[in-house]
Order: structure tokens, then C-alpha cells, then sequence
């Protein structure tokens, strides 16, 4: 099944979050190669591109494995907002995403991010002027549920921005003020999908295919969005897809998790523009996510976050694999 968000078919198993420092186009290529149907950039300032910012440049490239791929504009102001358009254009995204949902201080100051939520009429102008830079790209928005628990507006924002011509709208279930703690409310996702014409696609908590189902089910969303759950587990995308089409799904292996934590070490080190060693930097993280709820994983992933060298990593990874089979014994 698909699903269609403007002129771009997606297929209806689960995308991708957008996440600022950690969904990189190396992690993105991992997750789609694994089965994610969609990405999304990390978020870019509208500002910092009209600015011509070369770090904001890098960011909207896309490439041909990373497709069907939007590229995310914040911003509150909608000229620069029409205007960074225009230049994220010329990186031929298939879809250009707004971010109304980002909680932190640094975005919420400037207006941007989830301090939209709390002004519904400039979040419209925004998406408006998008849409017309945007001609035939869809353009489409990521909202919270509301800014707190006094105010959950999801609906009447997912209404508003419908009829400024959003093509999707995204729907984290917490509030501003809730960041990432508590759990995502499911219901107001239901709300809006009950509201508007256009896809939704819902977001919170979702780690695996039963909790993928489940927000299928009780929302009625046409999408699901995963984040923190694809942290070390891009296998979790396979896992949804296999059990969408009703197929038996063997999770990895342990020595499976650790060659595709190594060829994920492989694609930051490619991908980086920077050494090897500082590239290992960035790829700590990671490799520590794909040791996660493992016996003996919290002194490994410790060890991770001293990794400098690809060699280092390789040898990590088969200590980590002789401890496993040592306990299967
Ligand atoms: C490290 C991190 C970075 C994030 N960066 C972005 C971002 O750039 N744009 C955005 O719209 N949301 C961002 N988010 C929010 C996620 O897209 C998602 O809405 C949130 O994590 C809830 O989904 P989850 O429970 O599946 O993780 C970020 C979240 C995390 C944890």
C-alpha cells in the first residue's frame, strides 16, 4: 500500500523522524537501506540558508538512496521562509517539511519551532508563503500536540495549515512543554486525522511493529514516524515492513547487529569531510546504540565513547560478539 503526500508516493510502512545530530545522511541511507519509506533532513534555519550559511548547504542535499526525501525549514518569519525555499529548491527535494515542533530554547526564542503552536495565524502565513515558493513540491508541517496541557490546539493548527495549502502534517503527541518526557498521547493524533483531508502522520514512541500497529490502529494516521526507536535498530523499519505484509520476521543476530554497526561506521567515515578520527567522534553514538540491552553492553558502550579508529571499532565488535556466543554456551 501507499500513501501520497502531494505528488510523491510513499510507501505505508513507517518513515524516519527528523533529528538534528543524529538522523545524518549516513544514518538516514542505513535506515532507508533497512526499510525506512521516508526521510527527512535534519531541521535547517530558513535564515542561516538565505544567509548562505555552507553548513545549511550541505544539509539539503539529497541523494538518490535517501529518496523519497524532504528536506525541513524552521523559521517564523515568511519571507525568509519563501525565500529559503526557493534555494532549498535547488537540491530537488520531494518534499519540503516545516518544523512547528521543536522545543528547544534556542529555536523557541526566535519564534520558530513549537512556539508556533502558539500562534496559529503566523504559523498559517509561513506555511502559506512555502507553498507558493514551493509550485509543485509539496510542502508539509510537523506540529506537537499543543504548547502545553493547558492549550493543546493540535486540531485547529492541522485545520489552519490544511487550508494554507500543507500537503501532510506530522503529529508529535507531546506538548512543548513535555519535550520527550511522558508518553505520546495517541489520541489527539486521532483528533486530527478525524479533521483534515490531508495525510497525517503520527509520531511518539513508536519502537517496533507492535507499537507501529498499534498507532495505526488507534489513529487512524496514514504514516508512522520513528526517531529515538531507530537508535542503533535501523532493523526496526525491516521489522514493520515484514509484519505489514503478514511475513515472518527474524530479528539480527548479534553478529548481524555488529556487521551493520560497522558498515554504519564505514558510511560516517565516507561521508565525513573530516578525518578519520574525528569522524569516530561522531560515529561514538552510534556504535554505542547498536550495543544497547545487550549482557554486559553499559562497560561496551562505555568502551564506544573511546573509540578514534574504524580498526578500534572492528575490534570492539568482535569482543562484543565472543562475549554474546559465550553465554549462548
Ligand atoms: C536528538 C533529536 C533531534 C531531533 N531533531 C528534530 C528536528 O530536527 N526536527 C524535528 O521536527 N524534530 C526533531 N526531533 C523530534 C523527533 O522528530 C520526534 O518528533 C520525537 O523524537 C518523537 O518521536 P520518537 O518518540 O519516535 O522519538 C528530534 C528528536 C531528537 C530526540
Amino acid at each position: 500500500m501507499t500513501v501520497n503526500i502531494g505528488n510523491v508516493l510513499i510507501e505505508k510502512t513507517a518513515v524516519l523522524a527528523p533529528m538534528a545530530s543524529v538522523a545524518d545522511r549516513a544514518y538516514r541511507i542505513m535506515c532507508k537501506k533497512y526499510g525506512a519509506s521516508y526521510v527527512t533532513s535534519e531541521m535547517v534555519s530558513a535564515k542561516g540558508i538565505c544567509y548562505s550559511d555552507r553548513k545549511t548547504a550541505s544539509l539539503c542535499t539529497v541523494t538518490p538512496e535517501e529518496r523519497p526525501m524532504a528536506v525541513q525549514l524552521f523559521g517564523s518569519e515568511p519571507d525568509f521562509m519563501a525565500e529559503a525555499v526557493k534555494i532549498v529548491l535547488e537540491y530537488s527535494p520531494d518534499i519540503i517539511d516545516i518544523n512547528m515542533g521543536c522545543p528547544v530554547h534556542k529555536v523557541v526564542n526566535t519564534g520558530a519551532g513549537s512556539a508556533l503552536m502558539k500562534n496559529i495565524k503566523l504559523a498559517s502565513e509561513i506555511t502559506e508563503s512555502a507553498v507558493k515558493s514551493a509550485g509543485n513540491t509539496p510542502v508539509t508541517v510537523k506540529i506537537r500536540s499543543g504548547w502545553n496541557a493547558e492549550s493543546i490546539n493540535a486540531v485547529e493548527m492541522a485545520k489552519a495549515l490544511e487550508s494554507s495549502g500543507a500537503s501532510a502534517i506530522t503529529v508529535h503527541g507531546r506538548t512543548r512543554e513535555q519535550f520527550y518526557t511522558g508518553t505520546a498521547d495517541i489520541d489527539i493524533i486521532w483528533q486530527v486525522k478525524n479533521a483534515v483531508k490531508i495525510p497525517v502522520i503520527a509520531n511518539g514512541d513508536v519502537n517496533s511493529a507492535e507499537s507501529c500497529i498499534n498507532m495505526y490502529e488507534k489513529t487512524g494516521c496514514d504514516l508512522v514516524m520513528i526517531g529515538r526507536g531507530s537508535y542503533g535498530n535501523p532493523f526496526v523499519f525491516r521489522e514493520i515492513a515484514s509484519c505489514l505484509k503478514g511475513e515472518n520476521y527474524t530479528p539480527p543476530t548479534v553478529e548481524e547487529r555488529m556487521e551493520v554497526m560497522l558498515e554504519h561506521m564505514r558510511l560516517i567515515i565516507s561521508m565525513s569531510e573530516k578525518t578519520e578520527e574525528l569522524a569516530m567522534h561522531e560515529a561514538r553514538k552510534h556504535a554505542s546504540w547498536y550495543m544497547n540491552g545487550f549482557y554486559g553492553s553499559a562497560k561496551f558502550r562505555g568502551r564506544c565513547y573511546m573509540l578514534s579508529s574504524y580498526a578500534e571499532a572492528v575490534g570492539l565488535a568482535e569482543e562484543f560478539v565472543r562475549l554474546q556466543r559465550s553465554r549462548r554456551l
